[in-house]
């Protein structure tokens, strides 16, 4: 047998579900029960009554199911961590917190809301605080609800989410330590960003407009706001591919996101924006051979890489997950 058959054998014998990203390998990818972007895998994982929840994707996105179904042990190939992710966690939080402070606006006047792309520690922080999580295919919404507060949002952790949905809200925003006035902004932003996104630019779009007149720019919202502010269309993982799928095929298309989504979206009059092949280092960790060790550790009751959530930290990241859940 090969590593794919035994590890589909695997899978049967031990009631697993295996989850995958977008963002993963063609191999990983295509052995996966349940695939989407990170709002999807967080909702449909939870309807899952497998015991077993081997999640092929980044750190925060194993955590975020062990806060929302406690009862799971959930595994991860690689303990992969998202770049962004890692730009804060509760000392950052915090120190940035004080900065907002300083400039003359107490925490009763501020509303955190984070990006999934978080630790479960930085979740519980902004869960403490009323606050909430969002995601980009939802970020619209959640902004809007939590601007009704009538508090000023402190967003993290990536800058250009931010303010991009400030912009298309027709807000102000401003970033945290950058020396803009944080008093006049509507969201306040930490100065985190995601560094595969970073990789599109406006010149990528004026090359791609003058060799293709009439190609269709599609970006991520992780995308600087001057190149999102540049393109036909604008949304998370699963809007690129809907938007893309309805497209005639004569269409031609170039994308500003993850490489292996692209190249596995469309074959034809589809192009990455970009020069350079924009893998997310971290997502293309996971290997199948590292699946199958994953099964095997459980079959073998070492349950290698099992996410934990400590109880205190899960009780104030599930507060700021499920007032997302709820809107
Ligand atoms: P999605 O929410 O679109 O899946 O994005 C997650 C991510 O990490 C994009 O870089
Ligand atoms: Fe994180 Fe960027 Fe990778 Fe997405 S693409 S997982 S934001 S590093």
């Amino acid at each position: 047998m090969n590593l794919k058959e035994e590890i589909i054998k695997l899978k049967k014998e031990l009631d697993v579900t295996l989850v995958a990203h977008f963002y993963q390998r063609d191999e990983v990818f295509e052995l996966a029960d349940i695939t989407g972007d990170s709002l999807e895998l967080a909702k449909k994982v939870m309807l899952t009554d497998s015991k077993y929840v081997v999640f092929c994707g980044v750190g925060f996105m194993g955590e975020s199911v062990k806060v929302m179904s406690p009862e799971k042990t959930v595994l991860m190939p690689k303990i992969a961590c998202c770049a962004m992710a890692r730009m804060i966690d509760e000392g950052y939080f915090e120190q940035n917190l004080k900065k907002i402070n300083q400039a003359g606006i107490p925490n009763e006047n501020i509303l955190p809301i984070t990006y999934i792309n978080s630790s479960a520690a930085v979740k519980a922080k902004v869960g403490q605080m009323g606050g909430m999580v969002c995601t980009s295919s939802n970020a619209y919404k959640i902004i809007e609800k939590g601007l009704k507060s009538g508090k000023k949002i402190f967003f993290v952790p990536d800058r250009c989410l931010g303010q991009n949905f400030a912009k298309s809200l027709n807000l102000k925003s401003a970033i945290v330590g950058d020396g803009s006035d944080l008093k006049e902004a509507d969201i306040i932003c930490y100065n985190g960003f995601c560094s595969v996104h970073q990789l599109f630019d406006v010149d990528d779009i004026a090359f791609y407009r003058a060799k293709y007149p009439g190609i269709l720019i599609v970006t991520h919202p992780e995308c600087k706001p001057e190149v999102c502010e540049l393109s036909d269309f604008v949304g998370s993982t699963s809007q690129i591919i809907d938007y893309v799928k309805k497209l005639p095929l004569d269409q031609k298309v170039a994308i500003g996101t993850e490489y292996n989504m692209i190249k596995r979206l469309r074959k034809e009059n589809t192009y990455v924006l970009s020069s350079s092949k924009p893998e997310c280092p971290t997502m293309n960790e996971t290997t199948l051979q590292d699946v199958y060790n994953t099964l095997l550790s459980i079959k073998e009751g070492r349950f290698d890489n099992e996410i934990s959530v400590s109880e205190e930290t899960r009780k104030w990241a599930y507060e700021a997950l499920n007032r997302m859940f709820e809107i």
